[in-house]
């Protein structure tokens, strides 16, 4: 069982639920967001992803004090949607920094002592890299950005002990579509969305597989019927 993880965007969503089931197995948690995550136990550092120096002193954070961590999460993530002919620059810009800047720079910062620690990379995608969604192009190129950093971080790492996983939640009744467009996840609960626990507990189980085995890439839909 691992002893210790970094998540970013531990503060709700995904990431609250998978730093819960850390700290149920006496896992230590640190988050990096722009809110605490109000879980006891979990250590915050207080990080904008969209901000080079933010991420610069959060990753010097983890190197100075919470350096033996076992696996990075990078689950931190922003939601987008617009049709086509709405799309505004800076959108683009504030998606790309958090989904598909923040998780390359925070692991290059921490590479070094991801390979001497022997710990895993875990990025967060999203299901939308299957097929697309209406509306979510935006969105969308972020996380096929993301899923491309996965497949060059693990050629990368193939001949050490590092796995990297790319893991695709599909729709899951949390707070990220709240800040878009005001829906609410309990809502999202009633039109049979995951329930964020329940997919933590899974990516849970992939980080705690034997270092023999390795998920290189999942995606998780939901069955409605
Ligand atoms: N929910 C879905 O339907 C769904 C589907 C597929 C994939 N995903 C992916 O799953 C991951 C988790 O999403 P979620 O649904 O759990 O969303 P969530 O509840 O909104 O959580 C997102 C987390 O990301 C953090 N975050 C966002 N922008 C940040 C920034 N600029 N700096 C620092 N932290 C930032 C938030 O922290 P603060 O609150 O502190 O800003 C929050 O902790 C994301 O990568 C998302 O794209 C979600």
């Amino acid at each position: 069982m691992i002893k210790s993880i970094v998540i970013t965007g531990a503060s709700s969503g995904l990431g609250k639920e998978l730093a819960k089931i850390a700290l149920k197995n006496k896992c230590k948690v640190v988050n990096v967001a722009n809110e605490k995550c109000d879980l006891k136990g979990v250590v915050n550092i207080l990080c904008d992803l969209t901000d080079e120096k933010q991420i610069d002193k959060a990753a010097n954070e983890i190197i100075k004090k919470y350096s033996k961590f076992d696996v990075l999460v990078n689950n931190a993530g922003v939601a987008s949607e617009q049709t086509q002919n709405a799309i505004k620059y800076k959108e683009i810009e504030r998606v790309m920094r958090v989904n598909a800047f923040a998780p390359i720079y925070l692991t290059s910062k921490l590479l070094d002592l991801i390979k001497a620690n022997e710990a895993d990379i875990v990025n967060v995608g999203s299901t939308v890299i299957l097929g697309g969604y209406s509306e979510m192009s935006v969105y969308g190129a972020s996380k096929w950005a993301n899923r491309g950093v996965s497949i060059h971080q693990r050629l990368e790492l193939i001949n050490t002990k590092c796995r990297v996983v790319h893991f695709n939640p599909s729709a899951m009744a949390t707070d990220i579509w709240d800040r878009v467009n005001g829906t609410k996840a309990e809502d999202l609960r009633k039109q049979k969305w995951a329930d964020p626990a329940n997919i933590a507990a899974f990516l849970w189980d992939i980080i705690n597989l034997p270092k023999s085995l390795e998920v290189v890439e999942v995606n998780v839909k939901i069955k409605k019927n």
